[in-house]
């Protein structure tokens, strides 16, 4: 508490965010939030932390990483070139039309991550939400998510969505969802981009109860709706991540001791679209 007020009374903006990133990025490792789990769950075993060292350590770590990133701006001669970082949904950016020359994104990978709740603390550190049920609801995949407009979803979704409804109904409904809220996504995409430029999409597919969830054809069958061109689908092996979650036969998460345990996301995928 103590080293967030002393964070917040930075005069200097810049630097003030720069300390509070550093701060959200610790709180995980300073709380009782058990580490390995991809939802919110109190680790009260956990040893003690010294904040203050782990807020040292970190923002050493960042200011290392920025001094990477400046090096690289000036090696390439684009030592001039200014970024900002603005909070919105991705659905409705509220950016001008043909105005983009690159989109690089990934999307949530649906029904993996409650993603509200996986930055709870950060959302409620900083007092950007008061109430997480209706924060949770804005959030694309979320299990939460209302009832809404039932955007058109293609042929391959309404395939995914019909077998998952065997296993699971409300499941069903949120992929239903998920699928309808990325063709907005793309169709936002297409948007905002300036003719013949190009949307990098990194996502994955998932699966449960053995039902296949093919994130990765349905956005590609998704984006041609939009009006893309899809140039290029590059597949890759994913490296030991943290969080990669496992699924036990019965569709629940497990952790990676659990005997009959099925890694839900070996492999990722870059979409490469080019709006024509
Ligand atoms: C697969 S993660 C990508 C994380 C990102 N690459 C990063 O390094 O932080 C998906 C992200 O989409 C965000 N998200 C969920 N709903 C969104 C929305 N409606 N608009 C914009 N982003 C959203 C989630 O909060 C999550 O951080």
């Amino acid at each position: 508490m103590e080293m967030f007020l002393i964070v917040k009374k930075v005069k200097e903006k810049r630097l003030r965010i720069f300390y509070e990133c550093c701060f959200s990025d610790i709180l995980k490792n300073c709380s009782i939030w058990y580490s390995k789990s991809i939802k919110p769950m109190r680790d009260i075993s956990k040893p003690d932390y010294n904040p203050i060292e782990m807020f040292t350590q970190h923002l050493n770590f960042m200011t290392s990483q920025n001094k990477e990133y400046y090096r690289i701006l000036k090696d390439k001669n684009l030592k001039g070139i200014t970024s900002s970082i603005r909070e919105g949904d991705a659905r409705k950016t509220g950016l001008h039309s043909d105005s983009i020359d690159l989109i690089i994104t990934s999307p949530p990978y649906a029904i993996s991550y409650e993603y509200a709740d996986l930055h709870q603390l950060t959302l409620l550190w900083f007092k950007f939400t008061e109430n997480m049920n209706s924060t949770k609801q804005k959030f694309i995949g979320t299990a939460s998510g209302q009832e809404h407009f039932s955007e058109e979803i293609t042929f391959l979704a309404k395939k995914i969505v019909s077998k998952l409804s065997k296993k699971d109904k409300s499941l069903a409904k949120q992929i239903s969802r998920y699928y309808s809220d990325l063709g907005l996504v793309y169709q936002e995409m297409r948007r905002i981009l300036k003719k013949g430029k190009r949307a990098c999409i990194i996502l994955g597919d998932t699966e449960y109860k053995k039902v296949k969830i093919k994130n990765t054809e349905v956005s590609i069958e998704l984006l041609r709706n939009s009006g893309f061109e899809v140039e290029q689908v590059i597949k890759r092996k994913l490296s030991s991540k943290t969080f990669t979650p496992y699924r036990d036969q019965e569709g629940k998460f497990t952790n990676s001791s659990h005997g009959q345990k099925k890694k839900i996301y070996q492999w990722e995928y870059i979409i490469i679209a080019k709006k024509q």
